[in-house]
């Protein structure tokens, strides 16, 4: 198959299960899935599937793992857009659950979002060693030593100008923990064990690369293409490696991180084609 094909194939399988795996109940459940299938490029889960294939497994045995990612994500992406936090009212192309749902109800359905992507991994038919070591990994990358902590010197360096390295932290925390998280994920799902510092170095590469073309695109997109507002970091404040360093600067360490990823790739998992293609696309996407 080709590579358009992957990932579309991949996409569908995650949007399946995903509807599968949270059913209709409540008002709480419908404000879960609002947000969970409202689309989105599915890359998390992707790379949990395409590494987990790159060590020598099957798609299929990740897919639970996939899921996960994909539910904490989401989980992540409700509260970043809530009044207290980027204060945003589009995303995915569709109103953000808080303009939909109520604050209180956004709040939950994210904190239920992300319970249940530590549900999923432990549900799954993984071995008992295998989930508990996904579960740590997504662990340790929601929490302060990831997301949250990237968050937290997102949200405090506000209408500060932020130094380089500070802004390098917060990327690494915020966006690229997660990443790197998805492509260990697919590893341990394979059993791979070993691959983990390789894929850990190869998802923060990426996810640093993700988040600087984020930052571009909030300044370069429109809102339509974008499916989120553009002009949320300038309106909040925010210190990026762009308001830093300029978008020329910016540009070329996109590049010198996707390099850097794709390197690992070549090096440590026999230059799987896929996650190649994947990882350079990524470098140059327009939402
Ligand atoms: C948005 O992530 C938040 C960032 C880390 C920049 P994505 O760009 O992957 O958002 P979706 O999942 O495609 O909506
Ligand atoms: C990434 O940063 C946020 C998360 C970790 C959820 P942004 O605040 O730039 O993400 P977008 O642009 O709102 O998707
Ligand atoms: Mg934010
Ligand atoms: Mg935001
Ligand atoms: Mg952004």
């Amino acid at each position: 198959m080709e590579n358009e094909g992957i990932l579309t194939a991949d996409k569908l399988l995650v949007e399946a299960r995903l509807d599968a795996l949270l059913p209709r109940k409540d008002r709480l459940t419908e404000a879960m899935r609002y947000s969970l299938l409202a689309g989105g490029k599915r890359l998390r889960p992707t790379l949990v599937l395409e590494f987990c294939r790159a060590c020598g497994g099957e798609a299929s045995q990740a897919l639970d793992a996939a899921c996960a990612i994909e539910m904490l994500h989401t989980s992540s992406l409700i509260h970043d857009d809530l009044p207290a936090m980027d204060d945003d009212e589009l995303r995915r192309g569709k109103p953000t659950n808080h303009v939909v749902y109520g604050e209180w109800l956004a709040l939950l359905a994210g904190d239920a979002l992300q319970a249940e992507a530590y549900a999923a991994i432990l549900r799954s038919g993984l071995s008992a060693p295998v989930r508990a070591e996904a579960a740590r990994i997504l662990a340790e990358a929601a929490g302060w030593r990831g997301i949250c902590g990237g968050q937290f010197l997102d949200l405090d360096g506000e209408d500060r100008r932020l130094s380089e390295e500070e802004i390098n932290a917060l990327n690494d925390g915020k966006t690229a923990s997660l990443i790197a998280a998805a492509c260990m994920m697919g590893c341990v799902c394979a059993d791979s064990w070993d691959k983990l510092p390789a894929a850990d170095a190869c998802g923060r590469a990426m996810g640093v690369a993700f988040q600087l073309r984020d930052d571009l695109l909030d300044v370069e997109s429109s809102t339509p293409e974008l499916g989120k507002p553009v002009g949320s970091d300038e309106k909040n404040g925010k210190s990026t490696l762009l308001s830093l360093r300029g978008a020329d600067y910016c540009r070329e360490m996109v590049r010198v991180r996707t390099e850097e990823a794709v390197g690992i790739l070549r090096k440590e998992f026999g230059a799987p084609g896929f996650l190649i293609w994947l990882t350079e696309q990524l470098a140059g996407r327009k939402n």
